[in-house]
């Protein structure tokens, strides 16, 4: 695989978690870890694929770390690097804005010229409004720790092996 990274917030408890599950089912161990409270746009460029832990806060917003580097995002050429997201949500208390985050990250990454990979279909989620959604598919990897921990392990081993594929 080429050159790699996982960003997600290390101060998070659940997306920290899937990342290093994430991590743990790749073979190719040359994938680097990156915070993404320390992100800058020049890092971002130095990766042909990037896998982002992005959950939903604020009832339908980023989390602060994602949403101060949306300025610098802006200004980036994405041409040539593919993305794969992943968002925990909870579908349950927040049916009307379940993963937004992914949607929102997602959206305008490809405004830059990023290609989202890692889609999955939406069937197996119980929601009813999502700015992740893509036809009837996600635009990335919903997890849902309130409601669908016991899926979490099983949904990360598909897409990893989806993600094997569709990346560089
Ligand atoms: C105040 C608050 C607002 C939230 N808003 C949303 C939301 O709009 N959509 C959603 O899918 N999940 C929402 N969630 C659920 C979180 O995304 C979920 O708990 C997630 O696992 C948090 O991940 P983290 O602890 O790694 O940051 C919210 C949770 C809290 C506590």
């Amino acid at each position: 695989m080429e050159k790699t990274a996982i960003i997600y917030s290390f101060n998070t408890a659940k997306t920290a978690q899937a990342a290093r599950l994430i991590y743990e089912n790749f073979s190719d161990k040359n994938i680097e870890m990156i915070n993404a409270e320390d992100i800058t746009g020049e890092k971002f460029l130095q990766y042909k694929n990037l896998i982002l832990g992005v959950p939903t806060w604020f009832d339908g917003e980023l989390p602060n770390y994602w949403d101060e580097f949306v300025p610098e995002l802006e200004e980036l050429d994405l041409n040539g690097l593919r993305v794969a997201i992943f968002g925990p949500g909870d579908q349950k208390n927040y049916p009307e804005n379940f993963v937004d985050g992914i949607g929102i990250l997602g959206r305008l990454l490809e405004e830059r010229g990023a290609e989202l990979v890692g889609f999955v279909p939406a069937d197996e989620y119980n929601f009813e409004k999502s700015l992740a959604l893509r036809g009837d598919k996600f635009m990335g990897l919903p997890l849902d720790f309130e409601n669908q921990a016991s899926k979490n392990k099983e949904r990360i081993i598909r897409w990893v092996n989806q993600l094997k594929n569709e990346l560089y």
